[in-house]
């Protein structure tokens, strides 16, 4: 059987509009309360969606462009009809887009809903109406990039492999399979058997919270590890692949993700493992020359020194925090994107398959 012949779906509703959009609203599975409660949070407000983007209760690139486009919709069903409309709405735009700095698919969508009711004519309501038309699309449009890059990612993966990701580039984090995972989902129902290394991912653990959660419902082997044995782990040559997701990829391949993933990348250098980045054309950001321009989100303290339920740290430590880091192109093996596999990673070979 061809990969072709495989459909799968997502196995949960990350985000969903709910009615019409003059009262309609925007259902979040709550992913702060993963993997042990299913809770959904309904977000009526520009503030709910700036909130639930903030403090994670949707996360990961894509899943919060979806939710970002959303999100001008419900933001713009409190705009009085007399008001100046595409003002208005340009500020609802720049307030979503400062909720998280370093995934470009927030201020892609963001912007994409908002060029969309710049070009519609008719009153408030046929422009708000073509908005969700627009946010339905980025949808629609991530679900189907998932299942592409699906198709090129499990060629990867051999039967009797281990394949290592970091945080959380699964179904969670999209609206369709993943982005990392989609290679190992349709493996996986390829009948290829594969140990799954699961990195836990610390501050807030979306690896053992999310990814290991996501991989064990769907039947695929799934190993949690703590960060810090990834690389006793590759030494150990358990692990014949790493493949993590993106936040932001500037036109040199210079990748931002979840803080951790550039010290995988050195480690798997070190121990001659492929390092892949798995990531749909959303996340680039071709306006940057390399990621050093890369905005970094800095997260607060408490994540690290009271994040696991208790108090881990003395109180009035300071800390540091960044959110994200920069693995530069030169350790990427390959960019798996729905439109093919940039390789070698360099701005010739990106700017050839965005075209
Ligand atoms: O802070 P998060 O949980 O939003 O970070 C998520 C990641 O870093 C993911 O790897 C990235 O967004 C890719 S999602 C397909």
């Amino acid at each position: 059987m061809t990969n072709n012949e495989i459909h799968i779906h997502p196995p949960v509703a990350v985000a969903e509009w709910i009615g019409q959009a003059a009262d309609g609203f925007l259902r979040l599975l709550d992913q702060t309360l993963l993997p042990t409660e299913t809770t959904y949070l309904d977000c009526r407000s520009r503030e709910d969606v700036f909130d639930a983007i903030r403090r994670l209760v949707v996360r990961g690139a894509p899943a919060i462009g979806v939710a970002a486009g959303y999100g001008m919709v419900v933001g713009s069903q409190v705009i009085p009809n007399d008001a100046d409309f595409p003002a208005e709405l340009e500020t609802l735009a720049a307030y979503l887009e400062k909720s998280r700095p370093t995934a470009v698919n927030l201020s892609w969508a963001v912007r994409r809903v908002l060029q969309r009711a710049k070009s519609t004519s008719g009153d408030a309501a046929a422009i708000r109406q073509a908005m969700l038309e627009e946010a339905r699309a980025i949808h629609a449009e991530d679900e189907k990039m998932c299942l592409a890059i699906g198709r090129y990612a499990e060629k990867l993966i051999t039967p009797g492999m281990g394949v290592l990701t970091h945080c959380n580039a699964g179904a969670l984090a999209t609206v369709g399979v993943g982005t990392a995972t989609a290679g190992m989902y349709l493996a996986h129902a390829m009948g290829r058997a594969f140990t799954v290394y699961c990195d836990e991912t610390r501050p807030l653990l979306q690896g053992s919270r999310l990814t290991a959660w996501e991989l064990q419902q769907a039947g695929v082997n799934a190993v949690v590890i703590t960060d810090n044995m990834a690389g006793w782990v590759m030494k150990e040559k358990r692990v014949q692949l790493v493949i993590v997701g993106a936040d932001r990829i500037a036109a040199n391949g210079d990748t931002a993700n979840k803080i951790g993933t550039y010290s995988l990348a050195v480690l798997a250098a070190r121990h001659g493992i492929p390092f892949y980045v798995a990531a749909p054309y959303s996340t680039f950001d071709l306006t940057l020359k390399s990621g050093e321009e890369i905005p970094i989100e800095q997260r607060g303290s408490e994540e690290i020194t009271a994040g696991l339920g208790r108090r881990t740290a003395p109180e009035g430590i300071a800390t540091y925090s960044p959110a994200f880091d920069v693995t530069p192109a030169e350790l990427i093996y390959g960019i798996v994107t729905d439109r093919g596999i940039a390789q070698p990673v360099k701005e010739q070979t990106i700017r050839g398959l965005m075209a």
